[in-house]
């Protein structure tokens, strides 16, 4: 069995992998060996049922060349610092990593092998050994529209992303909820009372958000109530750094002869751990929205078509309805005044599942398996 080290297993990526690889069995093929940052020498966690001793040091450069396969979820700092001295060092196993520090690298494939598959093969068979996980909205676009994508149909896309708190961290999904309950407090009595005037609420609500009381240490500003049309760094194009993931990552995921545009606004709202997407897709050519469906829907096993009805779509296409689960949906498809060739489309995904962590699991099943 191959010796597998897992360093970043506690945080909020690493968790929602541990939990999926217990669910999945995964333990039961590998020896798994967990390592610290900060506490070496402590006992190792139990999953699968397998007790691995104490906790080793993630600095330990000896240590983690004695491993086949490290998965991180450590993030881009302990990516820099310890990925180049372990390949200095001559080690050739399989490095996996959820942190995008390694992304663009023209020696690294972004994983997502219900999309590409065949890249991913590819470069194991050319000798491959650094696999990265995708950017969770470009991961839950290709998920969900990959049918198009396979089939060469997509000319460019624009979107506009619904981005939830999660994908910041831990520490946001608290501070957004801290702002609601906040914002909910201060205005609780009145709410209770039918008699007061909504107007009144909402400007105490406002004066409130506005006052410089809400915790936002970690968004800057307010998101409770409100919405932030901006996330991750400034580029010198007036795109955001996410944006910019969009059309780069989209590219090399499903390794594109030539680029396919992909570009639009991502904002952050407060939803907790699902992004949702919509977007404006101008195709190749007119086809008949069934046959649309139809290639959405069978392009892999988690995508699911909502039909483009009121009722079905507020039950099935929310972040409320697909959190938690594996299913990529897309709905709201149908053909824009804009033209037969022009889709409109909207898609919604678990931001730590897909988007994060599962890519990660199914990379070690590929070598293993
Ligand atoms: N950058 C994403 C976000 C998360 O902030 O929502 C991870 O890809």
């Amino acid at each position: 069995m191959k010796n597998v080290g897992f360093i970043g297993w506690r945080g909020m990526v690493g968790s929602v992998l541990m939990s999926r690889m217990s669910e999945e069995r995964d333990f039961d093929v590998i020896n798994p060996v967990f390592f610290s940052t900060s506490q070496l020498g402590q006992a190792a966690p139990t999953f699968g049922g397998k007790s691995t001793g104490a906790l080793q040091d993630a600095f330990d450069i000896e240590a983690l060349k004695a491993l086949d396969i490290i998965i991180t979820c450590q993030g881009g700092d302990y990516t820099s610092e310890v990925y180049p001295k372990l390949r200095e060092s001559g080690w050739q196993g399989y490095w996996i990593d959820a942190a995008s520090t390694l992304r663009m690298k023209d020696d690294a494939i972004i994983i997502l092998d219900p999309v590409n598959h065949n890249v991913i093969r590819q470069g194991l068979d050319n000798g491959i050994k650094t696999f990265v996980g995708g950017n969770c909205t470009v991961s839950l676009m290709l998920m969900s529209l990959g049918g198009l994508f396979a089939n060469d149909l997509v000319e460019w896309a624009s979107v506009a992303t619904y981005q939830a708190a999660s994908g910041g961290g831990a520490r946001h999904m608290r501070e957004l909820l801290t702002q609601m309950g906040m914002l909910h407090d201060h205005v609780a009595k009145s709410l209770q009372d039918p008699a007061s005037a909504i107007l009144d609420i909402e400007r105490s609500v406002t004066d409130f958000t506005r006052s410089g009381t809400l915790p936002t240490d970690n968004f800057g500003v307010p998101l409770a109530g409100s919405l932030i049309p901006w996330i991750d760094k400034q580029l010198d194009n007036g795109q955001s750094r996410e944006e910019w993931k969009g059309q780069a990552e989209t590219n090399k995921i499903l390794r594109t002869s030539s680029v396919i545009p992909v570009d639009g606004l991502c904002v952050r709202v407060g939803a907790l751990r699902c992004h949702s997407q919509a977007f404006t897709l101008k195709l190749k050519k007119d086809l008949p929205l069934s046959e649309i469906e139809q290639l959405l829907a069978s392009h892999n096993e988690w995508v699911k078509v909502v039909p483009n009805d009121r009722d079905i779509t507020m039950r099935e296409l929310t972040p409320a309805a697909v959190t938690g689960t594996l299913t990529t949906p897309v709905g709201r498809l149908r053909k824009l005044n804009m033209g037969p060739e022009y889709l409109s489309a909207f898609t919604v995904g678990d931001q730590l599942l897909w988007g994060a962590a599962e890519p990660l699991r199914r990379m070690l099943r590929l070598l293993i398996d």
